[in-house]
């Protein structure tokens, strides 16, 4: 099934669902140029939505790989509907976040399709691996929207201890050279958000998409302030919505309660990538310029590795 999956795409690359960003338009678009599209449920404002996003999506894509991302914390009252709306339409990939992937599997294996679990820690990833997820998401350190703390290449390496599954990478990678070191470390398809932000295609705010072009990695702060749990966060959108950086460490100015959805909306996240994004473009320019970089760092590297005495040139 992976390989399938794989044999299918321009590059292993999941335009990885984000809040208030991702919708039908950039999931096709995302399919339309070789890549796995993919948004999170909940920025289907209701389940008519998501019916309604899905069955577009579908029309669109044909047979292409794509991915409905689900919460699947007890505290998402959508879930049953949702999952309900996932049988209907079956999108190939389903990939968990937020909760254990468990919901989910039996409605999803029901159609033949896989269930990725997002996971941040070697202890989830077990867990997941142990209630049949098919694949795993190591959400790494550079991550933009709620981060991980591992290093990527740690991360995958103590996964291939004990899943031989699909392993998805994601955390700061935002070019083609990103993409080959991420399969070259073993995993098989890189979880690429920041990157495609200021698509044209992405659903971000025109002022989001210019601040993250004119930012670099120096401006970027990882916090739990805004939400409760560590995100990386846009400096620059911090200063504006008020927050005191000084501050941001100490549980006083933490922010945890009312709409913290909405939150994201006021406040604008990024990940270690950011510095790839320097223009509003197509999708599929993007996916074009990761193409062709990924072909000339693989050029580059048996140049390289031609170079070493103990390799065969
Ligand atoms: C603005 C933004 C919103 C995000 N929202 C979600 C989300 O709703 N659900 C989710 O599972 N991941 C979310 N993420 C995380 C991404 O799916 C992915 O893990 C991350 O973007 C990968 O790192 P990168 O941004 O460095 O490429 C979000 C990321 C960003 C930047």
């Amino acid at each position: 099934m992976l390989e399938e999956i794989l044999k299918s795409l321009r590059l292993p690359v999941v335009v990885a669902p984000m809040f208030l960003v991702s919708g039908p338009e950039m999931v096709i678009a995302a399919c339309k140029a070789g890549l796995i599209g993919s948004f999170p449920a909940p920025n289907a404002r209701t389940a008519a939505d998501f019916d309604g996003w899905m069955a577009e999506i579908k029309a669109a894509v044909g047979g292409a790989p794509w991915a409905a991302n689900l919460v699947t914390h007890a505290s998402n009252p959508r879930l049953a509907e949702d999952l309900a709306l996932v049988a209907k339409h079956k999108p190939p990939l389903v990939i968990t976040a937020l909760g254990s992937p468990k919901p989910a599997i039996e409605v999803v294996h029901g159609y033949g399709g896989l269930v990725f679990a997002d996971v941040t820690t070697v202890a989830l990833a077990r867990k997941a691996a142990a209630v049949g997820a098919d694949g795993l998401v190591c959400v790494s350190a550079g991550a933009g929207g709620h981060t991980g703390q591992l290093s990527p290449f740690a991360f995958v390496s103590a996964l291939r201890q004990f899943f031989p599954g699909p392993v998805c990478v994601g955390g700061g990678i935002a070019d083609g050279a990103g993409v080959l070191g991420a399969v070259a470390s073993g995993a098989d398809l890189v979880y690429m958000g920041t990157r495609f932000i200021a698509a044209e295609e992405s659903r971000a705010a025109p002022a989001y998409k210019a601040m993250l072009a004119d930012s670099s990695l120096d401006d970027l702060l990882v916090s739990a302030a805004v939400t409760g749990t560590p995100a990386s966060w846009l400096i620059p959108s911090l200063r504006a919505a008020g927050y005191n950086l000084e501050n941001l460490a100490s549980p006083a100015a933490r922010n945890y309660g009312g709409d913290v959805q909405k939150r994201w909306k006021d406040v604008w996240s990024a990940g270690q990538g950011l510095h790839a994004v320097t223009a509003t473009e197509p999708l599929a320019v993007i996916a074009d310029r990761l193409v062709a970089e990924y072909d000339d760092a693989r050029a580059a590297l048996d140049a390289r590795s031609a170079l070493f005495r103990r390799l065969p040139v």
